[in-house]
């Protein structure tokens, strides 16, 4: 059978027969080219998979040409060969968009793996590309609210996602729903009844890694005393999460490049290595293009992990989410805290809706949760939302809002503080206070009891019973 062209560009001779030769017999249609304005002319006449080329050519030499195909054909994957030894040309090459390279001299099994490596992740894409286009709007589910087309088409590549098992790279700023598009992806999967397991890359101490990520054997290092399953042992026939992984070391990512390639990983300390079968979702805030670039990630690990690439852009640039989201926070949140669904003033969206919302999603989430415990019920007022730190009126009751330092408080403490601000302005008054509040007497007496005996700081005012 025949497979996708491969154009070959070399200005050795010798190396253009081997690998044509090497790569017909494997059922790829070869062409090549002696130099880098052949290779561009050969792009333009014929469709080409993949182009496999030399780094130093005279003339136009491999670096040079890469620029150029990058800019006439920016989805064609192009693998360079670098010569022995000169690692810093490689890490050129990646930055300037090569997908791979092979470092001569090679064998023949060596180039043939890292082409129909290459070929599969294109394969995937392209086919999830067609999917994608494929799929008619999707109705928002009740977890993820998104009904603007910005998040329409965040969905849709949502569902795409869902039924294939390539790799998913979520990326956008903090805040704008990363790990929730992981869940649902995961939920919305045929993997949905097995583990959803996250990882956060930040986080792995890098003396622990591999037992982390692999597991390892009782006995394999100092206080091993158990055996014990990895993450992505854990996650076997389910989803793996792999959270900010542009922060991952480069000892991580040398790792996890390799657990990609062979789906296979290996407790510490073991001699066995077990199959997984996991699939990947991996989030980042950072421009994970930019730090290939700049060196801090790997080129290659970026090329496997962007398969399916879905971007969460920032709150600001789709503020049409704006009401509906801060309606279903309102309610989830009055739910959770036993008090009737609030209505959102039109004044308060107003201001929900002008906002910049540097922190996003998680921003808007944090300044309606306040003001629904705040309003103690019914109605959000403007007053209620309070914005950047801005200290929050809810009717003249809360004098101090958590600072931007400190952690944002649990609802719980920010009950506590308003009830208690509330109760210091009416010299103790419970009536009044209760009144104001919008809850009965004997609420503020219960939580005040609960209070004293959980040996909170009470002042003065609220101490006699
Ligand atoms: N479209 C949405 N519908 C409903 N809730 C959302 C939506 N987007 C985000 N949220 C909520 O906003 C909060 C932040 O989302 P999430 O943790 O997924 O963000 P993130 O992008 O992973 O942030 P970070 O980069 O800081 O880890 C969560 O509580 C999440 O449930
Ligand atoms: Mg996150």
């Amino acid at each position: 059978v025949k497979r996708e062209a491969l154009l070959v560009v070399d200005d050795e001779e010798i190396l253009r027969e081997f690998l044509r030769e090497t790569l017909a017999r494997a059922g790829y249609a070869v062409g090549v080219a002696a130099d880098g304005d052949e290779a561009l002319g050969a792009l333009e006449r014929d469709a080409y998979a993949l182009v496999l080329m030399d780094q130093s050519m005279p003339r136009r030499d491999g670096l040079d040409t890469l620029g150029a195909i990058r800019r006439a054909h920016p989805r064609l994957p192009v693998v360079m060969m670098t010569a022995y030894g000169t690692v810093e040309s490689a890490v050129a090459a990646m930055r300037l968009g090569a997908v791979d390279y092979v470092q001569k001299p090679f064998d023949a099994e060596r180039v043939e793996e890292v082409v129909e490596r290459v070929l599969e992740v294109a394969r995937l894409r392209e086919e999830n590309a067609r999917r994608v286009a494929r799929l008619a709007p999707v109705e928002p589910s009740s977890s993820l609210i998104g009904r603007g087309p910005a998040m329409q088409q965040v969905l849709v590549a949502v569902r795409a996602a869902a039924a294939s098992r390539s790799t998913v790279l979520v990326t956008g700023e903090s805040g704008t729903g990363k790990e929730l598009v992981a869940r649902a992806i995961h939920e919305m999967s045929p993997r949905a009844a097995r583990p959803f397991i996250k990882v956060n890359c930040a986080a792995i101490p890098e003396g622990l890694l591999e037992s982390e990520l692999f597991g390892h054997e009782r006995g394999a290092f100092t206080g091993a005393v158990r055996s014990r399953a990895g993450h992505f042992e854990a996650a076997h026939g389910g989803t793996l999460l792999l959270d900010e992984v542009g922060e991952a070391g480069s000892a991580v990512q040398a790792k996890l490049l390799r657990v990609i390639q062979e789906r296979e990983v290996t407790r510490v300390g073991d001699a066995k290595t077990l199959r997984v079968d996991v699939r990947l979702v991996a989030t980042t805030n950072r421009d994970l293009r930019a730090e290939v670039n700049e060196g801090r990630f790997r080129g290659d690990l970026y090329y496997r992990i962007n398969v399916i690439p879905i971007h969460l852009p920032p709150l600001r640039d789709r503020r049409e989410e704006i009401p509906g989201l801060a309606e279903h926070f309102a309610r989830r949140i009055a739910a959770e805290t036993g008090r009737p669904a609030p209505v959102i003033a039109p004044e308060a969206m107003r201001k929900l809706s002008a906002h910049a919302w540097p922190g996003n999603v998680r921003e808007l989430e944090n300044v309606v949760e306040r003001a629904v415990v705040l309003g103690g019920g019914g109605r959000i007022e403007a007053d209620a939302v309070a914005l950047d730190g801005e200290v929050c009126g809810a009717h003249g009751a809360l004098r101090a809002a958590p600072s931007a330092g400190e952690p944002a408080g649990t609802l719980d403490r920010l009950e506590r503080d308003v009830i208690l601000a509330t109760l210091r302005e009416e010299n103790g008054n419970r009536t009044r206070t209760a009144a104001r509040l919008g809850v009965s007497v004997r609420t503020i007496r219960n939580k005040l009891s609960r209070w004293r005996s959980e040996g909170a700081p009470l002042p003065e005012v609220c101490r006699a019973d």
